[in-house]
C-alpha cells in the first residue's frame, strides 16, 4: 500500500461504521467497544482523522482528538490496519493531527502510549518531558489498569 492512494478525511460516516468497528478489533484497548459507544464518541470527538484506501474505499487508519482549542489537545486511538503498517500511514495520521489547523495554537497535545511506541511519537515533538507531572486516572476499565 502506498501513501498516494491514501486519501485523508476528517469524518466517518455511518456506513463506515463496520469497518472501524473492524479496525478497533485489531487493537488491545478498542477491541471490546460496542457500535452504539463508537457511534456517541465520533459525535463528541472534536476531531477525527479516517485514512480511506481510494480505489476499494476500504478504511486503513484512524486517530482522534478531543481538545478545548486553546490550552489541551488529546491524541487518542491512533491504529493503522495491521495488514497496512509499515507503509507510511501512522506518519500521514500524525502529520495531518499535528499540522491541523485547528491544533495549530493549541499549547499542549498530550497522549498516552506503550514504551514501545515512544520512539515513533518523538518524530512529531511528543516528549517524555512532563516536568514533575503523573499520569493519573479514575476508570472503569480494567484493560487500561494492567501491566
Ligand atoms: C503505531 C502505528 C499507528 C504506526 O503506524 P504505521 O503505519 O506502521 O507507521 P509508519 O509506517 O507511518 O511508520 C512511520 C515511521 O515510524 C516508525 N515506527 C512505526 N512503528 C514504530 C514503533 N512501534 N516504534 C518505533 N518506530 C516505529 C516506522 O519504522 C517508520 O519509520 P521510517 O519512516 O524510518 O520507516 C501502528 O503500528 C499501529 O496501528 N499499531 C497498533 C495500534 C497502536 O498501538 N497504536 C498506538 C496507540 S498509542
Amino acid at each position: 500500500m502506498n501513501v498516494s492512494q491514501i486519501e485523508l478525511r476528517e469524518t466517518v460516516e455511518a456506513d463506515c461504521l463496520p469497518q472501524l468497528m473492524d479496525l478497533f478489533a485489531s487493537a488491545w484497548w478498542t477491541a471490546g467497544r460496542t457500535g452504539g459507544d463508537v457511534t456517541r464518541m465520533l459525535a463528541a470527538s472534536g476531531l477525527v482523522f479516517a485514512l480511506v484506501h481510494r480505489a476499494s474505499g476500504r478504511l486503513v487508519g484512524f486517530a482522534r482528538v478531543i481538545t478545548d482549542d486553546v490550552y489541551l489537545a488529546v491524541l487518542l486511538d491512533v491504529i493503522v490496519a495491521p495488514d497496512s503498517r509499515g507503509c507510511g500511514l501512522g506518519a500521514m495520521l500524525l502529520d495531518a493531527i499535528v499540522g491541523h489547523p485547528r491544533l495549530a495554537t493549541v499549547r499542549s497535545i498530550e497522549l498516552v502510549c506503550q514504551p514501545d511506541l515512544m520512539p515513533f511519537y518523538r518524530r512529531w515533538g511528543f516528549t517524555e518531558q512532563v516536568g514533575r507531572s503523573r499520569l493519573m486516572r479514575r476508570t472503569a476499565d480494567p484493560l487500561l489498569t494492567g501491566d
